[in-house]
């Protein structure tokens, strides 16, 4: 299985490096336009081979399309990441021309790859990857929703003082710090629910938590985060190339499941080897509801920047 991270800096290296480290995939290019970024990174990611004890054979580029030739699986993270202050938001018009132009390189060289798109603002980016190249809907992922919800189950098991592989927790909606959902209603701590467990105070505090996740990080980092991101796109990679059908929020296109219609935004996936395998639509309540429309408002006006590319 071959699978290719563009972008080869911190959320791409962290990428490649826990998908070898997982031993998902027999090849891993990394590419990037910055000459010797992603071949140093990959030289020094090969030299852990052998104290980790994987066997992928990683390979760093710069700007060589034909090296992803038929890849399984492309992810991008190309583009620019947020300073302290800034929203994801922000981001758009850099983002959005990068992405534009690593898609249509991509796909010369693997037109049937399933593609997860990282680079924010990411809705608006994987919308822009799906219309843009007119691709087919369950092959374009975007990568928000398994962050966040891992964020959301950190403060989860923090407050319970409990495993987090313990706790069941997802965040929908947009991967923006106001519009994204983390459903608490439906958490739980091995099939006990959260709301039992903590008080309606701590609850809303770990939402609000989780939905300044990212810029929590960013303003202790610099930059924004990598290792949460890195293997949450190897999570994804994992049930894709190995078919493991695991249930997965993740931006996708919306035709009508709730409600909503020519958008890409999180919902529960089931994903798989053809990539979105089923979209869950979840019975939510109508203060969920309302969220989610409204989080898909602010996504869909974002994406009127868009006019120049799709
Ligand atoms: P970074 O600055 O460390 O790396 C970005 C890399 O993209 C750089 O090495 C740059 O040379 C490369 N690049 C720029 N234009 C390119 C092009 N046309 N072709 C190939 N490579 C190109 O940034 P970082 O931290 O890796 O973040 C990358 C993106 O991922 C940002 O947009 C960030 O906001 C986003 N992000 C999204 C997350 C998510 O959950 N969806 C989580 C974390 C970051
Ligand atoms: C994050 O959530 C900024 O999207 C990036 O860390």
């Amino acid at each position: 299985m071959k699978v290719s991270v563009i972008g080869a800096g911190n959320v791409g290296s962290s990428c490649a490096e826990y998908i070898a480290i997982s031993k998902i995939a027999n090849e891993v290019i990394l590419l990037d336009i910055k000459k010797g970024l992603s071949e140093g990174k990959a030289l020094d990611l090969t030299q852990t081979s052998s104290t980790l004890g994987f066997d992928t054979v990683i390979k760093g580029v710069t700007n060589d399309y034909k090296s992803t030739e038929d890849s399984d699986v492309v992810v991008i993270t190309s583009g620019i990441p947020r300073k302290p202050g800034m929203t994801r938001e922000e981001l758009i018009g850099i983002n959005a021309g990068i992405v534009n132009s690593v898609t249509e390189n991509i796909l010369k060289f693997s037109p049937n790859t399933i593609i997860i798109v990282v680079s924010n603002p990411m809705d608006t980016m994987t919308y822009l990857a799906l219309k843009s190249n007119k691709l087919e809907k369950n092959k374009v992922i975007g990568m928000g929703g398994a962050l966040d919800s891992s964020r959301f189950k950190t403060y989860l098991s923090q407050a319970l003082n409990k495993p987090q592989s313990d706790i069941h927790a997802m965040v929908i909606g947009g991967h923006g710090d106001t519009t994204m959902i983390p459903l608490i209603r439906l958490a739980s701590y091995n099939g006990i629910p959260i709301t039992n467990l903590l008080s309606t105070e701590k609850q809303k505090e770990i939402v609000s938590s989780t939905m300044i996740g990212g810029a929590t990080l960013t303003k202790l980092l610099g930059t924004s985060a990598w290792y949460a991101p890195g293997a949450s796109v190897s999570y994804l990679v994992d049930s894709i190339l190995n078919n493991k059908k695991k249930i997965i929020p993740c931006s996708v296109y919306l035709e009508g499941q709730y409600g909503l219609n020519d958008i890409c935004i999180g919902v529960p996936c089931i994903i798989g080897r053809k990539g979105i395998d089923e979209i869950i639509d979840l019975n939510l309540v109508s203060s969920e509801k309302n969220k989610l429309e409204e989080s898909a408002k602010a996504i869909a006006t974002m994406n009127k920047s868009l006019k120049n590319f799709i």
